[in-house]
């Protein structure tokens, strides 16, 4: 969901940005109307995941997300060092992730509202809205040579796909949540 929304909000909006772009495709207001729609719906699905899906477990990743220990640090320095279910360049891009999805949608809306009423109009919405598109750019594209081409770390697709990953890879990659998980009680 959250990958397909924003891969047509980035074409849609690289339409309305790159002028080459727009005029090959045309129908401007049309784009328009894709790309403010697409960021209601992708809200409103992220919304409905929280309101109706599993909160026990999401406030589980949500903690394995957000903790950075000792060995996060490390390891972020190159320094080999055990992981949890989340390695900390993950945790970094939960992070980055959560902090562009609220900034996009700050500065999408008002966007959207400026066109209707000069009060919300400010030069730098602009601004911001096309750097987290930069940014999250370099992100994803990262993120996809990690998760479809890197071949030590492809498995997690896996994971992503079929919610499950093989034991001795977890074991090598995220040997603290293997520790867990094997704790009486866990
Ligand atoms: C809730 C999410 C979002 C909302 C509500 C939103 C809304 C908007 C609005 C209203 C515009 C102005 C359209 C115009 O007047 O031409 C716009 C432009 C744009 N958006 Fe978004 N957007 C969202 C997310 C995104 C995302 C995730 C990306 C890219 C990854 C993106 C990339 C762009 C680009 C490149 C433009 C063109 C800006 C320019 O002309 O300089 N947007 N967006
Ligand atoms: C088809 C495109 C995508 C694929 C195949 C993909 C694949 C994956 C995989 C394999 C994981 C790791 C899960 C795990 O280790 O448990 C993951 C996690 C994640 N993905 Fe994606 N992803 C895609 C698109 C995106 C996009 C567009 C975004 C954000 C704009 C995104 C943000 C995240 C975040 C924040 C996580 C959790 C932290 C992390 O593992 O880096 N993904 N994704």
């Amino acid at each position: 969901m959250h990958a397909s929304a924003f891969f047509v909000l980035l074409a849609s909006g690289l339409v309305l940005y790159v002028p080459r772009l727009s005029e090959l495709v045309g129908r401007r207001p049309l784009v328009k109307d894709i790309h403010f729609d697409t960021g209601l719906a992708w809200m409103l699905a992220l919304a409905l995941v929280v309101v109706l899906g599993d909160r026990r477990g999401l406030r589980r990743t949500l903690r394995e997300l957000d903790g950075f220990d000792h060995d996060d640090r490390l390891w972020l320095r190159r320094i080999p060092r055990p992981q949890g279910r989340f390695n900390a360049g993950q945790k970094l891009n939960f992070a980055l992730t959560a902090a562009f999805s609220v900034l996009f949608a700050v500065s999408g809306l008002l966007l959207w509202y400026g066109e209707r009423d000069n009060r919300f109009r400010f030069a730098s919405t602009i601004f911001l809205h096309d750097g987290l598109m930069y940014v999250s750019l370099v992100l994803v594209v990262g993120h996809l040579y990690l998760a479809l081409i890197y071949p030590s770390t492809r498995h997690a697709l896996r994971g992503m796909t079929t919610g499950s990953v093989r034991r001795d890879w977890a074991a090598r990659h995220h040997k603290k949540w293997i520790d867990e998980q094997s704790q009486p009680g866990a």
